[in-house]
């Protein structure tokens, strides 16, 4: 069913209370999502974006009840992935002569995906528009690795509503659409779960494109993103959030993160805890076990924070696996400006703290000097020997 977003706009998009993981098992999803479409009936008929392809009958079902698809003058596809290209070509079965504004890179993302290079490509580049009748336009702005080489956002004059796409979007289900009607603190804590987890690695480009739209002046009375709310009471204040969070975001906190054989280097970790707030009570101090807790939510914590300690007992010469495969995520994220130290326990041979420095480093963090490698189970000593690192991360 389509519901009202300003004037003649309506969402026309699905809200996914099913869904519990994305980009395969890659991000985890707890409170339910939405991949949000757009109908515009000016003079012209507009569909902005769709579904992920399980929805795609549902999605072209409940349109073709609000209109006659053969009336939708054309189609815009901000951004190819499947979550918002999915239901394209059963809808194109359709109508598949009607128009498609996209990017030159959405092209080849869409011909690549779904195999029909007939099918009626516009392609634009930041600045192009169209008129959509009734004193109105959509302007395009292309949004190169916001966050894949064809995300574009689509401007509407008149009514003044970005339609972002997957910028300013959480995995977040709310059925009431809007973001004055969410729960605020948990619209929050997904929105920077979305950024931490998915944007942050292109941060400078998010910082450049910020930048670029403020200076183009547009008034913006609505952002209509195509994950989670709608932002209408206030909608600059999402734009506020990503300007900091794209500049080398940190709170005043430390995260310890570990894991452990037989809970040596567990006590290691909360020794390290301890340390960091008694030397500094008013800074945030969060401790998880790596294979315990969910992944995304550890680095939406290490995104907030300044400095942050990663513990593995040496196993194989190596480090845990549990450990390994969290490192390799926090290489992908390139978080930046952050101290890390290492440390965990050993019974022979020791390779592990080596390893943990080594996967810091090539993850972006300062690496500061002071670890704790301990022989067996750590002794009074060895613990309060953290009191060295936490010291070193709170310099
Ligand atoms: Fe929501 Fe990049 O897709």
């Amino acid at each position: 069913m389509k519901r009202l977003v300003k004037n003649n706009v309506h969402w026309v998009g699905k809200v996914d209370w099913e869904l519990r993981k994305f980009h395969g098992d890659d991000y985890s999803i707890n409170n339910g999502s939405s991949q949000n479409a757009y109908l515009i009936q000016e003079e012209k008929t507009v569909l902005i974006d769709t579904v992920w392809s399980p929805y795609a009958k549902e999605f072209r079902d409940n349109l073709e009840k609000e209109i006659d698809l053969q009336k939708i003058d054309f189609i815009v596809v901000n951004h190819g992935e499947v979550d918002h290209s999915g239901a394209l070509p059963y809808l194109m079965e359709k109508i598949p002569n009607t128009p498609i504004y996209c990017t030159a890179n959405a092209v080849k993302s869409l011909v690549g995906q779904y195999h029909h290079p007939e099918w009626n490509f516009k392609v634009v580049k930041t600045g192009d528009s169209v008129e959509i009748g009734n004193g109105k336009s959509l302007v395009f702005v292309e949004m190169r690795m916001l966050h894949w080489p064809d995300s574009m956002a689509t401007y509407m004059t008149g009514d003044n509503i970005l339609f972002s796409n997957d910028a300013f979007g959480q995995h977040y289900g709310v059925k009431e659409l809007f973001n004055d009607k969410a729960d605020q603190c948990t619209l929050y804590e997904e929105a920077i779960k979305y950024y931490a987890n998915i944007l942050a690695p292109f941060s400078p480009l998010v910082k450049a494109k910020i930048k670029e739209i403020v200076g183009l002046n547009l008034p913006i009375d609505i952002i209509a993103t195509s994950h989670g709310v709608i932002w209408r009471d206030n909608p600059l204040q999402i734009v506020e959030k990503y300007a900091a969070w794209c500049d080398d975001y940190q709170e005043d906190q430390v995260t310890i993160v570990y894991d452990t054989m037989w809970d040596g280097t567990k006590a290691l970790a909360h020794r390290l805890a301890t340390e960091v707030q008694a030397l500094s009570p008013d800074t945030v101090v969060k401790v998880f076990n790596i294979s315990q807790t969910d992944k995304n939510d550890i680095m939406t914590q290490v995104f907030k924070s300044k400095a942050i300690a990663v513990g593995s007992p040496t196993v194989g010469k190596s480090i845990l696996s549990s450990v390994a495969g969290w490192m390799h995520f926090l290489y992908e994220l390139q978080f930046k400006k952050k101290k890390g130290a290492a440390f965990g326990c050993y019974g022979w041979s020791g390779e592990g703290n080596a390893e943990l420095k080594e996967l810091l480093k090539k993850a972006g963090f300062a690496v500061v000097e002071p670890e704790a490698k301990v022989n067996w189970n750590p002794t009074d000593e060895d613990l309060d020997g953290m009191k060295e690192i936490a010291a070193a991360l709170l310099a």
